[in-house]
């Protein structure tokens, strides 16, 4: 069955955190933020729920649909609203969704597993689904610890998968998703806590996961990174992204990134460099497009897609 995202749309809470703004409470500096990280500004504030909604109306609208045309919504997330129920519950009935909608954490590999597991059920079944990665990680951020408070912000990107929009081929060509459950103490928040980190050796094993995740789902597509339209890598930080593209040799003119203005903002920051990437035309039809984030867990998840309405089969 032909899967194609015909709708994407993004949100960003108002509020501007700038380096300056962090400089006059932290022991810290923009310089040192921009070289060690990438990071210039972030945006805080809102709820997941009110994010994801609205994020979602744009691709609903987008694609020219309603809630009532969409029979899933999976929301990637590690920081739903509330522990119970899933903060999907509210997108779904706010939308005026059909069927079901669940949450899905795998932190910031998040986005890409929610693709790769609804496009399979797209594949199934038929219909429409939403898909939509959000955080708001400022809610579980130490605002006093300088090694944690310049990374995050929070936001929400949303892509609208069609099963009837006439597309040949799957969106997902190949996937690779991983997890190792033994460095879970390296990026961890206890419930009602905070962000705590190793930061190098996050950074460390992100790179070697990614390289490795990547590797092994263009082995699996059986391409290059020439056959790459687009790389849309996670947003942490611009030297573990700069790592990847030497190690595979990949262009960064052609990586999306929104890290400078937005900092980590987890299952959101793949979808919110994605659609930024499709708004602003650089995407045609039967592109291939590498996803690929790393997160607590540690979680890792590569996928290349295949963008537009007119996909050929594979
Ligand atoms: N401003 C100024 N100095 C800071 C600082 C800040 N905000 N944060 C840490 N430092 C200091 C440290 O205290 C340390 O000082 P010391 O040498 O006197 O001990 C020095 O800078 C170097 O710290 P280090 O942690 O080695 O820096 P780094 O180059 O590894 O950069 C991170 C730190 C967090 C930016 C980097 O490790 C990173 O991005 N890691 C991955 C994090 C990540 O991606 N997390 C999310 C995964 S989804």
């Amino acid at each position: 069955m032909g899967i194609a995202i015909t709708g994407w749309g993004t949100a960003l809470p108002d509020k501007v955190v700038t380096n300056a703004d962090l400089e006059v409470r932290l022991d810290t500096s923009d310089q040192w933020i921009v070289d060690r990280t990438g990071i210039r500004e972030r945006r805080v504030g809102g709820t997941t729920s009110a994010l994801a909604i609205e994020a979602c109306e744009r691709a609903l609208v987008r694609a020219g649909r309603s809630g009532d045309d969409v029979g899933l919504v999976v929301l990637a997330t590690t920081t739903p609203d509330q522990t119970i129920p899933a903060s999907s519950a509210s997108i779904h009935h706010a939308l005026g969704c059909r069927g079901g909608a669940f949450d899905l954490n795998a932190a910031c590999a998040g986005f890409v597993y929610a693709l790769v597991t609804v496009d399979a059920l797209l594949q199934k079944g038929g219909g429409r689904a939403l898909v939509v990665g959000t955080d708001t990680l400022s809610r579980v951020t130490d605002h006093d610890d300088r090694s944690t408070a310049i990374l995050f912000g929070d936001g929400s990107g949303a892509v609208l998968l069609d099963a009837e929009a006439g597309g040949a081929g799957p969106l997902v060509l190949g996937a690779d998703l991983g997890v190792d459950g033994s460095a879970a103490g390296l990026l961890f928040a206890e419930v009602g806590g905070t962000i705590q980190m190793e930061g190098r050796e996050v950074f460390r094993r992100a790179v070697r996961a990614e390289i490795d995740s990547i590797t092994k789902v263009l082995d699996t597509c059986g391409i290059t990174p020439d056959d790459l339209a687009l790389f849309v890598p996670h947003q942490a930080n611009v030297r573990i992204i700069d790592a990847v593209n030497e190690r595979l040799g990949f262009p960064s003119e052609r990586t999306a990134l929104v890290l400078e203005r937005t900092g980590n903002t987890s299952a959101a920051s793949i979808p919110l460099a994605l659609c930024e990437a499709a708004d602003a035309g650089r995407l045609r039809d039967g592109d291939l497009v590498l996803l690929s984030g790393f997160g607590a867990g540690m979680t890792w998840a590569s996928a290349v897609i295949r963008w537009g309405t007119a996909a050929p089969a594979r």
